[in-house]
């Protein structure tokens, strides 16, 4: 019963795609457990570049069966011409099953999105616009409407009718917009069902018979921990679980399934959006960070905030999702610095403190206290085991794996899906 979760240890945008596609060949379901189009994978395959946003990266293995959980919000025209582009480029995507319990997102949640983010002003989140938090919201307020809501036209009608109610009243009344009409939306909703018929199914039940017949099932995680909405930088988060834990609730299966739970950590640290991020830098620094490791959004196409790596972050990490290893991505773009400074711990109104702390005051003032490692200036990428990598390299990554509290079972060191260095098997 091999079942991996594979997250990301920090704000999202560690490499996740990479690695999830690396075990994609052996993996028999990936599956996605939260979040929505708001994601976003690059995945390298030979010379050609995919970037997924809604579809788990196991699309591309064509052994592995691709599941979007009853956790994920889908927006179904993102979805279909995601579908449709990959089509085109020869990628068979007919093995892919979703959730009728997962939520979709509607047109008027990509609107409240956007005029909600525009009204807070500079109190904003800087989301990703796509409707995310609002389709969580409705589901929370049990106004949302599920992929199986599309196969009865009259309950699907009764549905938007009730969650357009006060959103109507909102839109028009204070955030001086049009109302949206019922019937539009429930045509364009009805539009996507017969397209999206072939693939829905009974997902929990179809990954909890691949477990009891010892298939491997990999969980993939969108965003990060800090942006997890319990365990996050709140508000600054997603509205879904990135953590371990929406594992479970986001694709049906029980704790105890769970054998393996791998956080992905860049060598440095990034975020997109607002809030909190004690290491960013602001620098020459942070702009070559920025230019030599492609920081820009695959799903926005914004610029990433970038900083030194913070190990009081990767320990939370560990803490909060049980992590069991760590695969450290994009090592190679530390390549060409005399030293590099990593954050130990943090100063807060004059003490040093050790661990993240719980209050979103404190967490904000934190100033990070650096120890400065030795850098390495040797072309990294073609390194295909630890010991060929330089020695700063290599005392570099073991000062990681110390500070952070798990074991580092792979390193990568390029983009594409060959340069990795694999120390201890995740499977
Ligand atoms: P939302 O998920 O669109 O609601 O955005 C909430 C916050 O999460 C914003 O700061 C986004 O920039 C951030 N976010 C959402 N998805 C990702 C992701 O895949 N990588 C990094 N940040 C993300």
């Amino acid at each position: 019963m091999p079942a991996l979760v594979l997250l990301g240890a920090q704000w999202g945008d560690e490499g996740k795609g990479k690695a999830t596609d690396l075990l994609g060949g052996s993996v028999d379901y990936v599956v996605r457990y939260q979040g929505g189009n708001n994601a976003g994978h690059t995945v390298v395959v030979g010379d050609q570049k995919y970037a997924l946003h809604l579809l788990p990266s196991g699309i591309l293995s064509p052994s592995c069966i691709p599941v979007i959980g009853n956790g994920v919000v889908v927006d179904p025209s993102v979805l279909l011409s995601e579908l449709s582009g990959l089509n085109e480029r020869g990628v068979d995507t007919s093995k892919l099953l979703i959730s009728g319990n997962a939520h979709i997102i509607t047109p008027y949640n990509v609107t409240v999105d956007k005029v909600t983010e525009r009204f807070l002003g500079k109190r904003k989140i800087g989301t990703t616009g796509r409707g995310i938090g609002p389709t969580y919201a409705d589901k929370i307020n049990r106004v949302g409407i599920r992929v199986q809501d599309l196969y009865d036209e009259s309950i699907l009608t009764q549905k938007v009718e009730a969650a357009l109610d006060v959103k109507n009243q909102m839109l028009t009344k204070l955030y001086n917009r049009r109302a949206i009409a019922v019937d539009q939306v429930v045509a364009e909703l009805l539009e996507y069902a017969d397209k999206l018929r072939p693939y829905v199914a009974d997902t929990v039940l179809v990954l909890n018979q691949a477990l009891e017949e010892d298939k491997v099932v990999l969980f993939e995680g969108g965003q990060g921990t800090l942006l997890d909405i319990d365990h996050g930088t709140y508000p600054f988060v997603t509205s879904s679980n990135p953590t371990a834990g929406g594992a479970c609730t986001g694709a049906g299966v029980g704790p105890t399934k769970i054998s393996r739970v791998i956080g992905i950590l860049k060598a440095y640290t990034t975020r997109v959006g607002a809030g909190p991020f004690p290491t960013e830098l602001f620098d020459a620094d942070g702009d070559a960070l920025r230019r030599i490791g492609g920081e820009r959004g695959v799903t926005t196409g914004r610029d990433r905030r970038c900083g030194w790596f913070d190990a009081v972050i990767a320990r939370y990490a560990t803490r909060v999702n049980g992590l069991t290893d760590f695969f450290l991505t994009k090592l190679d773009v530390l390549t060409g610095w005399e030293e590099i400074p990593v954050c130990v711990a943090y100063e807060i109104d004059g003490r040093r403190v050790e661990e993240l702390p719980y209050s979103q005051s404190d967490f904000h003032h934190a100033k990070p206290i650096y120890e400065t490692l030795p850098g390495w200036s040797e072309d990294i990428t073609k390194a295909k085991s630890f010991s060929d990598l330089p020695k700063n390299a290599q005392d570099y990554v073991k000062a990681l794996e110390e500070m952070s509290g798990a074991p580092i079972s792979a390193i990568g060191v390029g983009p594409g899906r060959d340069e990795t260095i694999e120390i201890n098997s995740f499977l």
